[in-house]
């Protein structure tokens, strides 16, 4: 009790007052019922008899690699969520009937952890994953959950699994809360029974390729999210109708696929990321970020969100615009004809930042710059070092939770 305590107050200190309250008042954040409670003193540990390595950090793949444990928590309609529990990681036993092989009632998050020179554990922007979580979890029906206690629960996973979270920049452990209904049977209903569960993947760069610029494919012909859909949750069943296109684009020599949407040709996600675009007015000087407004197709991106704070918060308006709207494909063609198209990246989790370098789209083909001798753009390359500054704790902010002594 005492070192949940701590954790608590650890948690606390690093979070100011106004993230504090987002994370742990959820009903009044976002309209959610307010969950069935955790009981953490609950919490039950078994660890593993056999005991893994961490293995060298430049041999790890993307997700391929997982820690000793995992947290589970089962919830049913009559008890609410049960006694959780860290155990060996293991394989799952479900029924063949379970909801979620049948109708994708699964949701989950990317979030990582890091270790600073002082070899403490940090979490980046934890508070937002949980609050999206539940934004999922309530748009299919699955159970919500207290924020700050499920925050406990899982620093306690990560802290028991320190030894998995690599010592070098670019590397950090990749943490994986998911929730899916468990449910026997093959009705289409609300299901009376769900599993919470998190796993952890020691990871470094995203693409094998490392922090190199990509080529990218517009696709029209195929669309991510639409109004009225579920395009803004984090909702497995979002991911797997994207694979084609991306095999499509991969044919055709490009590495992932910028999604657009309409008639009008709106730039709207690129691969499993939020995009930004650089544009420079020649007639003013005047420089232009821009990314796609949260109009319930984009996702809710936290790296989105922290590139567009640091960005207000850190870019001379005098010289900058930052702006939430759409730009069309045909925006960028006509910029890039004129010059004014200077920089883009994608922004997400697993990558940070992914510096795009090429867009083809029908016979046209959109050259974006970099710096010389180099695989980004200046403000690709600042935004990517502002993040990275935050979570690996080189510069203090309220982003960083830090969850160990
Ligand atoms: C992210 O980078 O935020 C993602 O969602 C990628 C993940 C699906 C591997």
């Amino acid at each position: 009790m005492a070192a949940r305590a701590a954790l608590s107050s650890t948690l606390k200190a690093a979070v100011p007052s106004a993230t504090r309250n987002l994370a742990t008042s959820t009903a009044a954040v976002s309209g959610l019922a307010p969950p069935s409670p955790i009981d953490i003193s609950k919490l039950k540990i078994t660890k593993t008899t056999t005991p893994k390595k961490l293995p060298p950090p430049e041999e790890l793949i993307f997700g391929q690699t997982f820690t000793d444990h995992m947290l589970t928590i089962e919830w049913n309609d009559k008890d609410g969520w049960l006694a959780p529990e860290i155990t060996p990681f293991h394989n799952l036993s479900l029924d063949p009937s379970a909801i979620v092989l049948h109708y994708a009632f699964e949701c989950f998050e990317g979030l990582k952890a890091y270790v600073d020179k002082d070899d403490k554990i940090r979490i980046f922007r934890p508070d937002r994953n949980m609050i999206r979580m539940n934004k999922s979890a309530d748009r299919i029906c699955l159970p919500t959950f207290d924020t700050e206690t499920m925050l406990k629960l899982i620093s306690d996973f990560v802290k028991l699994e320190k030894d998995f979270i690599p010592k070098k920049k670019g590397y950090s452990l990749y943490l994986r809360p998911t929730l899916i209904g468990t449910q026997a049977g093959l009705g289409v209903h609300i299901p009376t029974k769900a599993l919470f569960y998190v796993i952890a993947s020691p990871v470094g760069p995203y693409y094998p390729t490392g922090f190199k610029a990509v080529r990218l494919e517009a696709t029209d012909y195929a669309t991510r999210a639409w109004p009225g859909g579920t395009g803004d949750k984090k909702l497995g069943a979002n991911y797997a109708p994207c694979v084609k296109p991306q095999r499509e684009a991969a044919e055709r020599g490009y590495q992932q696929n910028l999604w657009l949407f309409g008639p009008e040709g709106k730039v709207t996600e690129v691969g499993t990321m939020n995009v930004f675009f650089v544009f420079e007015d020649k007639a003013t000087g005047k420089k232009e970020l821009v990314t796609a407004p949260l109009d319930g197709t984009i996702l809710e991106g936290v790296t989105r969100e922290s590139i567009l704070q640091l960005a207000r918060e850190r870019l001379d308006p005098k010289e900058w615009i930052v702006s939430e709207r759409y730009c069309t494909i045909h925006e960028i063609i006509e910029r890039e004809a004129k010059g004014e198209l200077v920089e883009a990246f994608g922004s997400g989790t697993a990558a940070v930042v992914s510096p795009i370098k090429e867009i083809g789209f029908h016979d046209k083909n959109i050259n974006v710059p970099l710096q010389p001798g180099k695989q980004t753009g200046p403000l690709t390359e600042q935004v990517a070092e502002w993040i990275s500054q935050i979570q690996y704790g080189e510069i203090e902010h309220p982003w960083s939770f830090v969850i160990s002594e």
